[in-house]
Parts: C-alpha cells; structure tokens; sequence
C-alpha cells in the first residue's frame, strides 16, 4: 500500500524512532509499503517516520531507473565506521522541490538486520553512502536542511514557503 510522505515542516518528522525489537509481520507489511511508497514518489531511499512510524526502519534503491530494482532493507541500522568527506547536492521526499548540498562522510559502514533477522555490513560510498547517512538521520528526527548554515536554512525556510504557497495556488 502506498502511503501518505509526510513534508516539512510535519512535527513528526522531528520525531526519534525506537529500534525494532521484534522483526514480525507488521514489519514485514511496514518494509512493503515503505518499499512501495519509495518507488512510486520515486526516491532513492525512504525512512519510516517519513510515513509517521518511529521504527528504525529505513529503505535504499539506488540503482539507475529502468534497471533491475536493488532494494536495500535496513533494520536498526547503525554506522561503524566513517572515512573521508563528501560534499554533494540532496534532496528529499519530506522536502519537495528543494535541494542543497551537504557536508557527508565520503564512505560508510552500516551494520544493520535484514528482514530475516540476520546481521549484514554494507560498505558504501558514493551515492549509497549519502543515501544511508541521509535515511538515518531520518531515524533521529533530522532533515538534511538541519545541516545547512543558519543563514542558508533562513533562505531555504522562506524559499520553501514560497514554493508551498505556489504549489497552493496551482491546485
Ligand atoms: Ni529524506
């Protein structure tokens, strides 16, 4: 099923998410959806709260559109390690038509269960390690225009209102 994304400024998107204790069918069912919500928008990669559930669940996909689907189920994912520094635009589904570049780790290590329950270490860099850094934030309630300068989270603040009374207007 697809589900509603929530956008900024939602509250719940500020929101920490507590880690999965027990991998059943309603996480199976949540992984589906997620799943499902993030291709349809299409994104590279959706967090649970982002559908207003604060379960450390997240979801990558970026593989290239018209290639086989490669999808990325993490489950109480945590980084181990980090290396280098990377400084690349983003965007985001809870921030419409907005985007920014953002001081990351260049690579990652993110330890993590899959829906079977079972421990996997992804090594990620490139475009896969921002994903991953970018969705867990997610988990603690933060956007990637939290890590913007003060004075360019005020220009992202009124330009993004702009942009929603445009959208409004437009409906
Ligand atoms: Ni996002």
């Amino acid at each position: 099923m697809i589900r509603r994304i929530l956008t900024y400024p939602d509250p719940e998107l500020k929101k920490k998410s507590a880690p999965v204790t027990i991998i059943n069918e309603k996480i199976t069912e949540l992984v589906r959806d997620m799943a499902e919500t993030m291709y349809d928008a299409p994104g590279v990669g959706l967090a649970a709260p982002q559908i207003g559930v604060h379960q450390r669940v997240i979801v990558i996909d970026i593989s290239p559109k018209g290639e086989k689907p490669d999808l990325i189920v993490a489950i109480n994912p945590v980084i181990i390690h980090t290396e280098g520094n990377s400084y690349e635009e983003e965007g985001c589904l809870s921030v419409p038509q907005y985007g920014a570049s953002v001081k990351r780790h260049a690579s990652v290590v993110v330890k993590a269960l899959n829906l079977a329950g079972e421990e996997v270490t992804y090594r990620a860099d490139g475009l896969l390690a921002i994903a991953f850094q970018h969705e867990l934030d997610h988990l603690d309630g933060i956007l990637f225009v939290d890590h913007l300068s003060p004075l360019k989270k005020d220009i992202f603040k009124k330009k993004y209102r702009q942009l929603v009374e445009q959208s409004r207007v437009g409906e």
